[in-house]
């Protein structure tokens, strides 16, 4: 049998300069989604897959996110007392389980790999589960709980892919498909940030991730040696060809990337017209610029 993934890492602690001067003092990851900050909804797809211990590689400056999974006594009290029981449950989403939490540091900001590494300790011997909180899916099965499904299957490592255009190929890492299955597709190179030119295939990886624990066995070995930054996409296509099979997982579901500030207005608008309680007031805002917007032209 195979052992289930009950352990995902969060990356934050990168500094989030496309989003200054806010990341200066406000995490990236707290900033909102109408009300729900982007590690909500994070922490929200990892619980719908069956994660249970939720591991959070942080930096200076990200107190703001350690609070928000912390009761608020005075908060609760003042909201009970006010009759306010929908907001009780509200806050709800936000609460960990005593010990289900955990802040590794990362001291300085040496890549995406070097993130997942410090981890390392946390995860011992097991599958885990990473997920970058600046992509967020919307999909009607969680994306991660359609990889965990998938993962039964195929074990190893499987890295979440989305069809790209070819003049974005530059902005992702790209696969090289040995096998196309459907919606998992068996891999066998994977190529960072290639030109359209150059570009094995239109699949690119983004921020959702199953790996095995070879690949923690891998940073450890370029941590020693590389001197940039450390890719977690070298780490796992260091296993192609070895008896740890690497697979591309086609997510049904939208991807927005919210590390960018066009991607995060975008997924404010959509997830905002998803919301009864707004939908008709925006609709009626958007109508009116893009009228206006029409009419200057
Ligand atoms: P990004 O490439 O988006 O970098 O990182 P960033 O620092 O967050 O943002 P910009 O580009 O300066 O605006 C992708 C993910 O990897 C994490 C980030 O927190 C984000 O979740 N990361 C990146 C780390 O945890 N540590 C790093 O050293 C680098």
């Amino acid at each position: 049998m195979r052992k289930k993934v009950t352990k995902a890492i969060f990356p934050v602690a990168g500094l989030g300069t496309r989003f200054l001067p806010a990341t200066k003092s406000v995490p990236k990851e707290i900033m909102t989604l109408v009300d729900r900050p982007l590690v909500q909804y994070a922490i929200d797809e990892a619980r719908a897959a069956g994660i249970k211990e939720f591991i959070f590689v942080t930096s200076r400056g990200k107190g703001a996110l350690e609070d928000y999974f912390d009761h608020s006594p005075v908060l609760e009290q003042e909201l009970r007392k006010k009759g306010k029981n929908e907001l009780l449950e509200v806050l709800k989403d936000t609460y960990m389980d005593s010990g289900a939490i955990a802040y590794i540091r990362q001291h300085r900001a040496m890549g995406l790999g070097h993130a997942v590494w410090c981890a390392h300790r946390l995860i011992a011997n097991e599958p885990f589960a990473v997920v970058l909180p600046d992509d967020v899916i919307a999909a009607e099965k969680p994306c991660l709980q359609q990889m965990v499904e998938a993962y039964e299957e195929t074990g190893g490592n499987m890295v979440a892919a989305m069809e790209v255009a070819p003049e974005q190929t530059s902005s992702y890492g790209v696969l090289d498909v040995a096998e196309d299955h459907g919606s998992v597709v068996s891999v066998k190179g994977m190529v960072e940030k290639p030109k359209a030119s150059e570009a094995p295939s239109n699949l690119a990886v983004i921020g959702r991730y199953i790996l095995g624990p070879s690949v923690l066995r891998n940073l450890r070995q370029m941590k020693s040696g590389a001197g940039g930054e450390i890719q977690l996409t070298d780490a796992i296509a260091q296993d192609i060809g070895s008896d740890v099979p690497v697979s591309g997982f086609r997510f049904q579901g939208e991807r927005f990337d919210c590390g960018s500030k066009a991607g995060f207005l975008q997924a404010t608008v959509s997830f905002a017209l998803s919301r009864p309680d707004l939908r008709d007031d925006l609709m009626a805002h958007l109508n009116k610029v893009t009228q206006i917007d029409k009419a200057a032209e």
